[in-house]
């Protein structure tokens, strides 16, 4: 059987986990032929495929990215796209089709199944807000990389006397900034699940410098926003794609505390820092995990659906439920921050 494989969307580390996995699994168990599409649903429609067998997923476990490089590319976004993909996949002779992604590729593989194409999907993204697994590959790695950029700021915030800001990623959901935040010992995280009030922000660091300390570690998700009515004037600033810009509610918070409070504050945007690097071995076991369950779904003939890490084991979800939901935040955790402060 041919099955094809693609990495799409922003890339993280244990993705070459995930591919070796599949590669492995699928020549040496089920005598398959591997074929990788070259940047995501990008070079399904463009016909651009490698050919991946044993030796090209030779010591991959430990670098992070992508060895089939990604772009975010939308294949249902008109201009004949689907019927592209549908071209590729009869003239490459390909059976099922693996697709590791974020919300964007799940949503475009959700698009494409619909077309009768037999597809397995394997979650990843930093931002751990896909919809139906308790984890995606690369979220451990990023509050990993996160916490231990907080627990450096620490330091120099102490001996500065100083307001750190620390900006991470996270446009619709606060999971690195609720967890590192937790990790590293934040005082205060703001993240989009809960919009926050700046006078409560302000309230809170002065009365926690005139009673006990001369710093303090404030953790902002790119998506965060101020409630509306409160006194903060900040629209959201969007790129072209209506994407959230990075850096600016971080720039936009550090400054608002300052004003305010006269205390001396800095911000640093962790920005993809956090994409970058070697996966951790949580990233690199549930990559390897995952592409074992897709190739064994697809073997048991389960497709149209996501492999899923709940709990302790790995299930399979349906594609259509999950597709275009965000998986946010629950309450508990936010609280258990915030209690914290
Ligand atoms: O892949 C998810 C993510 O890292 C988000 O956290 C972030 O907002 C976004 O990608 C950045 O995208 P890009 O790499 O396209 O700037």
């Amino acid at each position: 059987m041919r099955v094809g494989l693609l990495t799409g969307g922003g890339d993280c580390p244990g993705l070459n986990a995930a591919i070796r996995a599949v590669v492995k699994h699928g020549e040496g168990h089920y005598g398959h032929s591997i074929i990788g599409f070259r940047n995501g649903w990008k070079g399904v429609v463009d016909g651009d495929v490698m050919p991946l067998r044993r030796e090209h997923i030779r010591n991959v476990l430990p670098v992070g990215g992508t060895l089939l490089g990604t772009a975010r590319f939308h294949p249902h976004a008109g201009n004949g796209g689907l019927e592209a993909v549908t071209a590729t996949l009869e003239a490459e002779r390909i059976e099922a089709l693996i697709c590791i992604g974020g919300d964007g590729t799940l949503h475009a593989a959700s698009k494409v199944a619909e077309t009768g194409v037999k597809i397995v999907a394997i979650p990843k993204t930093i931002d751990n807000d896909v919809e139906g697994t308790d984890l995606s590959i690369g979220f451990h790695t990023a509050v990993n990389i996160a916490t231990e950029a907080i627990d450096r700021v620490h330091t120099t915030a102490e001996s500065h006397n100083r307001v750190m800001v620390v900006e991470v990623m996270g446009r619709h959901a606060g999971w690195i900034a609720v967890t590192a935040g937790i990790a590293g010992g934040a005082e205060l995280v703001l993240a989009p699940e809960e919009p926050f009030d700046i006078d409560q922000v302000v309230k809170f660091l002065k009365h926690r410098h005139r009673a006990h300390a001369n710093f303090s570690i404030v953790v902002v998700a790119e998506g965060a926003m101020p409630r509306e009515g409160s006194s903060m004037d900040y629209t959201t600033q969007v790129g072209k794609y209506g994407e959230i810009i990075a850096g600016a509610i971080g720039e936009k918070v550090a400054h608002e505390i300052e004003q305010r409070t006269g205390f001396d504050t800095r911000v640093t945007i962790l920005g993809h820092v956090q994409r970058g690097g070697s996966p951790t071995p949580t990233d690199r076991i549930l990559g390897s995990r995952f592409g074992v369950a897709a190739m064994d779904a697809i073997a048991s003939g389960r497709t149209g659906v996501m492999t899923a890490l709940r709990g302790e084991t790995v299930e399979l979800v349906d594609l259509a439920e999950i597709a275009g939901k965000v998986k946010h935040v629950p309450m508990d955790l936010l609280r258990t921050a915030q209690t914290l402060a």
